[in-house]
């Protein structure tokens, strides 16, 4: 007799697994057979009074299997139905609804600034020239009026290639004058920017790796007063129409005369007096009329020709427009930071 019984329960226990409902009507059927007030496992519980004393824990055990058997496959089921039968899925999709906004990223700080410095330069003639990081010395010094042994290479530490004495990693943007030079005949209008390396310790305000904007302009009649004039011009489309520069005598083998420009940011913010020094002046770049050695070393006549030269740092510039104490932030790659600024240009 309790042997039957035992037998009903693992026949049931067997239909539960096997049942296939294929639709929220069969999904409903199986609910109300297994779970519903009048389910089929009930009766089954009324046999206990038929199973000898020893069997009733076991039996007892049996029962509430097929209980929890029909729960847990009903919740699994109700899941698998809701996402994959077609009636079900298109009811959960209103395509009525707006999507959501797509992060499309944003672009770096030193990018933005980059792009803004090529838009100043380019709206007055220059040319965009791009070129190598990993140079030659002949291009980065040599030409540049800085041979062998000369103090100023001293100047800038110079990452070598591994097991070489004359292939670099550019330590400024000059190089490319001496590249433009050697491959064009003037009129040269060009700016160069571009990432460059310097073996210097890392800290807030310097690191091992920036960008630079390289700017050459070689052509009949070039002078100093041209330079100065599109150097001011660059600073009040930079940093405002109202902006003061000053220039300073300064010192570059590649430029005679030499001349450092400073603008004047003053010293309000934090940021403005850590960046100046606490002095209010920003150093933004070096110039100066391009030497008749660097000329003639890229075979150009410095008889017929005069031309002037700078190199602007762009990370200094992107720390002050942007409000950024530690120029290392720029390199970290932390989209928290990197997300928070929005493209101008
Ligand atoms: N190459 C210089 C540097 O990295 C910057 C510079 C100064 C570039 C004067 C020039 C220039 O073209 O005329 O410090």
């Amino acid at each position: 007799m309790s042997e039957q019984i035992f037998e009903k329960v693992k026949e049931v226990l067997s239909q539960i697994q096997e049942a296939q409902p294929a639709s929220p009507e069969e999904l409903e059927a199986f609910r109300i057979k297994y779970l519903g007030s009048k389910n089929s496992i009930k009766p089954l519980f009324a046999e206990m009074r038929n199973i000898p004393n020893e069997q009733k824990k076991e039996f007892g055990q049996k029962l509430n299997e097929l209980k929890k058997t029909a729960e847990a496959k009903f919740a699994q089921l109700k899941d698998g139905l809701g996402s994959t039968t077609s009636k079900s899925s298109a009811q959960a999709i209103d395509m009525t609804v707006p999507v959501g906004s797509l992060d499309i990223g944003s672009r770096h700080p030193v990018s933005l600034v980059l792009n803004h410095m090529i838009d100043v330069f380019t709206r007055i003639g220059f040319s965009v020239a791009e070129d190598r990081e990993i140079e030659d010395d002949w291009h980065n010094f040599t030409a540049m009026n800085t041979p062998e042994h000369h103090p100023a290479r001293d100047m800038q530490d110079t990452f070598y290639l591994k097991d070489s004495t004359s292939m670099l990693l550019r330590t400024h943007t000059s190089s490319v004058q001496a590249r433009m030079m050697t491959a064009h005949e003037p009129p040269i209008r060009i700016i160069a920017p571009g990432r460059v390396f310097r073996n210097e310790t890392i800290s807030a305000r310097s690191h091992c790796q920036f960008h630079q904007v390289e700017g050459l302009y070689v052509d009949e009649g070039v002078s100093f007063a041209d330079m100065k004039q599109t150097l001011l011009y660059f600073a009040k489309e930079m940093y405002g129409a109202e902006t003061d520069i000053r220039l300073r005598p300064s010192y570059f083998p590649f430029t005679e005369p030499s001349a450092e420009m400073d603008v004047w940011l003053g010293t309000e913010t934090e940021t403005t007096r850590k960046l100046t020094k606490g002095t209010g002046w920003l150093e933004v770049l070096g110039c100066g009329m391009v030497d008749p050695n660097v000329l003639e070393n890229c075979g150009i006549d410095s008889k017929k020709y005069s031309g002037y030269a700078f190199g602007i740092g762009i990370e200094r510039s992107a720390m002050q427009k942007y409000n950024i104490s530690d120029i290392r932030m720029l390199f970290e790659n932390d989209t928290r930071f990197l997300s928070q600024f929005t493209a101008a240009f």
